[in-house]
């Protein structure tokens, strides 16, 4: 079966397309015809060395990259009870995080990252790994929700969203637009932020309340603070990193919550912390999510009927369109989620 992989941490050059053969399957294992993939802005730095502590890339590679895919049960172990054969599946970011509070072991289990991933014909993980996939959902559609979205999802949750709260998103990447999507679902209001007229006039179709865009009002959190009558939002799914986090703080409530997700500014620099203590704002970090958090999110997606927000699909049969993909991602011109398909 085709399989892609880096052979080194050495950028996408190391990345070829190989044939390998299936993978036995053990009694807890369910083997998935995969159909679809999306990528993240994590996968843009796994070519290159990964994240401490999911670095299979510089520990032992080759690495099979990527954690998001869906496809179908073709095979199951004698011992699975969840899945049937022909269920439509996504894989579940780490792997060995299905419940409760994680583990550090468990957080090294991220597919495409500590472990092989999912580029590639047929995946075999333990059952633990899959989740069945909302049921209005494409393959396309459904291989985008297990990193962005979930990432989303656990942002709000934590923080305790309730209808009427207001939510701010920052860029109209993946993560960002399944925050404006799940939060609308869940009958907040969100404001946006983007570089982009376009991509807020995007952003405006989907439901969102008011638009910025950081180019043109640097100070954008004087705009937050102007459309919540000086008051704050309840809420920031923060992932500007270092170089937006003081703007995110003066653009909370007193008493509200930064959830710590990107590093899109990249991944060092200070903050001045005297405006979290004096609002008491609570900075939580965020990693993705469990098995259970990805199951509670599907069941609100299947009656919300929300739709990822697809930017463009690239052909899985060949290296280059996947190459492109990667490029694409790297570019920044998307709205949303960037694919690979077969289907
Ligand atoms: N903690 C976690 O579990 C977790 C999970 C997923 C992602 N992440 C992190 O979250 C961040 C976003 O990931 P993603 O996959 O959604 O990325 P993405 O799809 O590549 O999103 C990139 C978009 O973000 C916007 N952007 C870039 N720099 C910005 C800045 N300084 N301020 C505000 N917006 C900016 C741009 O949108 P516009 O063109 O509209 O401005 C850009 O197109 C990354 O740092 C990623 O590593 C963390």
């Amino acid at each position: 079966m085709k399989t892609y992989e880096l052979s080194a941490p050495k950028g996408l050059d190391a990345l070829s397309c190989q044939e390998r053969p299936d993978a036995p399957i053990g009694a807890r294992d369910v083997r998935v015809e995969m159909k679809a993939w999306s990528l993240n802005f994590r996968d843009l730095n796994v070519p290159l060395g990964g994240y401490p502590g999911n670095d299979k890339i510089v520990r032992n590679p080759p690495l099979v990259p990527l954690s998001d895919g869906s496809g179908e049960v073709v095979e199951i172990g004698s011992d699975v009870e969840e899945f049937s054969v022909g269920d439509k599946v996504t894989s579940s970011f780490f792997r060995d995080w299905e419940s409760g509070a994680a583990e550090a072991s468990q957080l090294s289990s991220a597919l495409g990252g500590g472990l092989d991933g999912t580029l590639a014909e047929r995946v075999v993980l333990p059952d633990r790994g899959w989740v069945k996939a909302p049921s209005h959902l494409t393959y396309e559609e459904a291989s985008t929700l297990p990193c962005a979205a979930l990432t989303a999802w656990q942002s709000l949750t934590a923080a305790n969203l309730i209808p009427g709260q207001s939510v701010l998103a920052q860029g109209t990447g993946g993560v960002s637009i399944f925050t404006l999507q799940l939060a609308k679902a869940a009958g907040a209001r969100v404001i946006i932020t983007s570089s982009s007229n376009k991509k807020l006039e995007k952003a405006r179709s989907l439901g969102a309340d008011v638009t910025i865009n950081y180019r043109e009002q640097p100070d954008w959190e004087k705009e937050v603070l102007a459309a919540t009558n000086g008051v704050g939002v309840d809420q920031v799914v923060e992932v500007g990193g270092s170089g937006t986090l003081e703007k995110s703080i003066a653009s909370v409530r007193v008493g509200g919550v930064v959830s710590l997700v990107g590093i899109l500014s990249g991944p060092t620099g200070g903050f001045s912390s005297i405006g979290a203590i004096l609002n008491a704002v609570t900075l939580r970090g965020i990693f993705v999510g469990s098995k259970e958090m990805f199951k509670l999110m599907n069941a609100s997606i299947e009656v919300s009927k929300l739709r990822p927000a697809i930017d463009q699909v690239f052909d899985f049969d060949s290296l280059e369109e996947v190459k492109a993909a990667y490029d694409h991602l790297r570019s920044a011109k998307h709205f949303g989620k960037v694919v690979i398909s077969r289907v």
